[in-house]
């Protein structure tokens, strides 16, 4: 049975995605990000992320997939990350029911040891759909990046009616490169999938605004909900593990304990062995093409 704990204006569910997406009022959502298990094997906290076999996998897909396009409103934005195995099986699925407007790739530098005797995978998939291709939320000044090439240069760009210096401004292409979160990062949970807080900040801030409802029906450590409070919207996140609801609860600022237990940061060891909090991350900027 899925336990809802927050306030109105953020919701942590401690239960299944299917289960809680169909307590959630259809066309209530205005921008929902999706960062489901893989598929690959992960240990998400003693739960393993692996299906029979891939068509089992996509049917499962499929089905919060079709809830979750319910869920969002007329001009709603829906983002989806998945393995690079199976982002082609659901662009295909994801074609029946919403537009899709961009293949992103977020790219990152490699925290360990790379393959030796093949091309190591740096980078996921992310893909932005929206629910009608002529009605959408996108505010792009709200996530320009330095546009440095033709800027930096003071270079004239000749194409113009009225040759004009370059913008030193730009919306960023579809290729981002944002470092993963590493263990000494100030954000960094103890998970093992945990995404960029910079990289929800660009999806949440281009595909809503104040006030709107973000969903997150994979919620892990709350990282897109934590965004969500800190940019002044609302915020609905899933999660089955009570481990991972307890960080997304103190995250968010809305309890202290859980079941008992004392919703406390994670201690690092390099912060006990010299005395000091984590330090911050030394490389979030976004780095665009
Ligand atoms: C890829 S992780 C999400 C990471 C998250 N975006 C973050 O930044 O921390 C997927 C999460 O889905 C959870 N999960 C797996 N199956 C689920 C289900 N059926 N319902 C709800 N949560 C589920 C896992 O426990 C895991 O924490």
């Amino acid at each position: 049975m899925a336990v809802r704990y927050g306030d109105e204006s953020h919701e942590v569910w401690h239960g299944d995605a299917l289960q809680v997406l169909n307590k959630i009022e259809d066309g209530s959502c205005g921008l929902i990000f999706i960062d489901p298990p893989y598929n690959i094997g992960k240990n998400f906290n003693g739960y393993q992320d692996k299906w029979p076999s891939d068509e089992a996998y996509i049917e499962w897909c499929e089905e919060w997939l079709a809830l979750c396009v319910d869920k969002l409103t007329s001009n709603g934005s829906l983002y989806v990350m998945a393995s690079t195995q199976s982002m082609p099986f659901l662009d295909l699925r994801l074609r029946r029911h919403v537009s899709i407007l961009s293949r992103i790739v977020w790219h990152y530098d490699s925290s360990g040891v790379q393959a030796r005797s093949y091309f190591g995978s740096l980078w996921e998939p992310i893909l932005h759909c929206v629910k009608n291709d002529r009605d959408y939320v996108f505010n792009a000044d709200a996530i320009k990046v330095a546009a440095r090439t033709g800027a930096e240069r003071k270079l004239i760009d000749y194409r113009k009616s009225v040759p004009a210096v370059y913008s030193a401004e730009k919306v960023p292409g579809n290729v981002w490169y944002f470092p993963r979160v590493r263990y000494r990062m100030a954000e960094y949970e103890d998970h093992p999938s945990q995404k960029p807080e910079a990289l929800l900040e660009r999806i949440i801030r281009a595909s809503s605004n104040e006030g709107d409802t973000v969903l997150d029906p994979f919620a892990g450590t709350f990282t897109c909900s934590a965004v969500a409070q800190r940019l002044g919207r609302r915020s609905i996140g899933v999660e089955q593990d009570e481990d991972y609801v307890g960080v997304g609860l103190r995250r968010l600022g809305l309890a202290a304990e859980l079941n008992g237990k004392v919703l406390r940061p994670l201690q690092k060891t390099h912060a006990v062995r010299n005395g000091r909090g984590a330090k911050p991350p030394q490389d979030t900027l976004a780095l665009d093409d």
